[in-house]
């Protein structure tokens, strides 16, 4: 299984913001947001990492992220020439891709939960079609949303539609098989000139290989698309790291977790950091921890 982490777009949304720094690299509380979805494809134990960014910016996430090696994973990075939507990232990932299926996420989506890892772990193992994730949402308009007939089946998939038939938005998560570049080659741009993702959903749905998980309660899902959502995932995280005492989105920690590091290794990132708060979780935790 790769995995594709989409980080390009323009983030005109978050002017001024994103002015001279792309949307990924802006600090959700104390880490660059590109940590949460790059945290949670290692947490899935995916270790083939391809990061899509504007031209601008591709030697900042390489500074942020280097090989990925320090991780125990591999990071490649391919320039988005310009953003054309979301479903390009399989025409630039294509050689990447190979046969093999992906798993894509969005540079700018922060997800939280305790059973996210075996949901996705599980739609990993299926080997065919599609899994998209949906939450309820008080804003569905603002997002790509699903339609259920009476039996909980999806019976159609609406980009941001002005009148939304449910209240499940589907988040920047998803699962293909490798059948997803074909696909994505043969949708048309959208009325914004944009290859959509939900376009690509769709086409798994016609086929009868789309699968739909909800993320019930006990899940948090941001996307941190305008200064208000962005501000809140800030303040969810510092609240949710304080009172649990833990860190969210900690790629170092989750590295020597799932055994991709060794103590040594995760000590010496963590004295890289010494004199910050992260750079101490690092420490302690390499301490604690056998
Ligand atoms: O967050 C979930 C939503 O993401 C889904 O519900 C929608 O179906 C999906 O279209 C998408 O909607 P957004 O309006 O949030 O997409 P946005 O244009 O903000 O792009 C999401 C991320 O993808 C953002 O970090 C930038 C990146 N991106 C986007 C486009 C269009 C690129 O790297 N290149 C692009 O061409």
């Amino acid at each position: 299984m790769k995995g594709i982490i989409i980080a390009g777009g323009k983030g005109t949304r978050l002017c001024p913001l994103t002015n001279v720094i792309s949307k990924p690299l802006l600090p959700v509380y104390d880490k660059p947001m590109i940590y949460y979805p790059l945290a949670i494809l290692m947490e899935a134990g995916i270790k083939e990492i391809l990061i899509i960014t504007t031209p601008e910016d591709k030697h900042r996430f390489m500074n942020l992220l280097g090989d990925g090696s320090q991780l125990g994973i591999s990071i490649k990075f391919k320039v988005e020439p310009s953003p054309k939507g979301i479903a390009q990232a399989f025409i630039i990932g294509e050689e990447f891709i190979g046969n093999e299926p992906v798993t894509l996420i969005l540079g700018d989506n922060i997800f939280y939960g305790h059973g996210l890892t075996s949901l996705l772990r599980k739609a990993i193992s299926l080997k065919k079609g599609a899994t998209i994730f949906g939450y309820y949402v008080k804003d569905p308009y603002r997002f790509g949303v699903v339609e259920f007939n009476d039996r909980k089946e999806v019976i159609n998939l609406e980009e941001k539609p002005a009148q939304p038939k449910t209240n499940y938005a589907v988040t920047g998560l998803y699962v293909y098989d490798h059948r997803v570049v074909n696909i994505a080659k043969k949708i048309k741009p959208s009325e914004k000139g944009e290859l959509e993702i939900t376009d690509v959903n769709k086409a798994y749905l016609e086929l009868g290989d789309l699968h739909v998980e909800l993320l019930g309660n006990g899940y948090s899902w941001f996307d941190t698309g305008t200064h208000t959502s962005l501000y809140q995932a800030g303040q969810f995280i510092e609240e949710t790291e304080k009172n649990e005492k833990i860190k969210i989105g900690c790629i170092e920690e989750i590295a020597f977790r799932e055994k991709l590091i060794t103590k040594s290794q995760l000590m010496k990132l963590a004295l890289s950091l010494e004199k910050s708060e992260y750079g101490q979780y690092l420490k302690n935790l390499s301490k604690k921890i056998k």
